[in-house]
């Protein structure tokens, strides 16, 4: 293992703990095992170069703006640490992306993953092993934690990093990870850092009888993260939590299955305003509005393909004509959306009437797609590649 470079540990130390108390701040890190996990971990030394948003930058990703930023891991000037241990994600790839999650949400996941001394865990979409090495350090023993990554080049420099950290037994392997990895299962635990577009069948076969898997599943343009359990030959769970994260590439990559959200075009001015739906009206409360509002968008994504996430909102958006999006203050239709408007009424109107869920209260089956499934009014249907996915109230 490789110490830091003219005694500049203590430094080291100091950002560390100064992140490991952002992360507490905001109740992230619950139990002792995730938080000594994120006081061990050096991100840092998982770390080599980096793409920082960057208004002259010559990269592009997800409409953004980025530079390269190089540094010797071994050297780390004290800029440098101060974004790496600060709660955002780093972009470390662009085409195709790869990145080390917000340290936020990879906290979250890990307390939802609830892993235990000499639990087996599968992860897909190991990026830079910063997850995985968190991980190792909670299990107890590097053996029992694999990860995937279906960019070689990725897998490769984070084989050489993890080592070089100390965390040269965790197995890392280049593959997609539609496959999972049945060289090591059976799995308490799988995981997913990545948006998935779909499930595989391949985790269920590879999860141990009382194991479960927390993955993030598309719906819109965010991935909320759902705990499956294995339930004879179908999947089934709850949602736990948002994320929003880069999309799985490889055999469960779907394209299309809702709008392509803009993230920067919409700059135009609203053409008429309307006033909140009264279930955000009510809500003072800035944080709590926002929370009704994506229970809402949540129920939007199983009735519409044209549920979107804006950066001012969410509400429906139909490419080239227009959008209806619920911001802050005001819903706001672009392009003249008055018939989205009067669409996205309905919708509200009868997720109202179903006693506005919230995000845990829908049961989640994935079932085979050659399957008939249950039917009902509470039941919607999300046909996937392999998979259909019921939502049930
Ligand atoms: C957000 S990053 C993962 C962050 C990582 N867990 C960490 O701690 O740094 C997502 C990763 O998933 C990988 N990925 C995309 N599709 C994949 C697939 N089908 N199988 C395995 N990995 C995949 C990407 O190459 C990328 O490195």
């Amino acid at each position: 293992v490789i110490e830091a470079k003219g005694g500049k540990l203590s430094q080291i130390f100091d950002f560390m703990k100064n992140y490991v108390d952002e992360l507490k701040k905001k109740d992230c890190l619950e139990s002792e095992a995730v938080e000594e996990a994120f006081r061990k971990v050096k991100r840092h030394l998982l770390l080599e170069y980096f793409y920082e948003t960057d208004e002259e930058g010559d990269q592009e990703y997800a409409g953004w703006k980025f530079s390269k930023k190089d540094f010797d891991p071994l050297d780390p000037d004290p800029e440098i640490l101060k974004i790496i241990y600060s709660d955002q994600p780093i972009l470390t790839r662009i085409d195709p992306p790869s990145s080390t999650s917000q340290p936020a949400l990879v906290a979250r996941m890990l307390e939802d993953l609830k892993l235990k001394e000499g639990l087996k865990v599968l992860e897909i979409g190991a990026g830079t092993g910063y997850n995985a090495a968190l991980m190792a350090e909670i299990v107890g023993d590097q053996s029992l934690v694999t990860t995937l990554d279906i960019q070689e080049g990725v897998v490769r420099q984070t084989k050489r990093l993890l080592r070089q950290a100390g965390y040269g037994r965790i197995h890392v392997l280049a593959r997609d990870g539609f496959f999972g990895c049945p060289e090591n299962a059976p799995y308490d635990r799988i995981i997913a850092t990545v948006g998935c577009t779909d499930i595989s069948f391949h985790w269920v076969e590879q999860l141990a009888e009382e194991g479960f898997m927390l993955i993030p599943v598309q719906h819109g343009n965010l991935h909320p993260y759902l705990r499956l359990y294995r339930d004879k030959d179908r999947i089934s769970g709850r949602f736990i939590n948002w994320s929003g994260f880069m999309t799985i590439q490889g055999q469960l990559k779907i394209e299309g299955l809702w709008v392509k959200a803009p993230w920067k075009e919409m700059t135009e001015k609203p053409s008429r305003e309307y006033p909140l739906f009264p279930a955000f009206q009510d809500e003072e409360d800035e944080e709590m509005r926002r929370d009704k509002t994506s229970e809402f968008y949540l129920f939007l994504t199983f009735k519409d393909r044209r549920a979107a996430a804006l950066p001012q909102g969410s509400g429906l958006l139909e490419e080239r004509k227009g959008a209806v999006v619920i911001e802050k203050d005001k819903i706001r239709l672009y392009n003249n959306a008055e018939p989205l408007y009067q669409e996205l009424k309905k919708l509200y109107e009868e997720w109202n009437a179903l006693g506005s869920p919230k995000i845990g209260d829908y049961k989640v089956e994935f079932l085979p797609l050659e399957k008939a499934p249950a039917q009902g009014d509470k039941v919607w249907i999300i046909e996937r590649k392999f998979t259909k996915q019921l939502i049930i109230l």
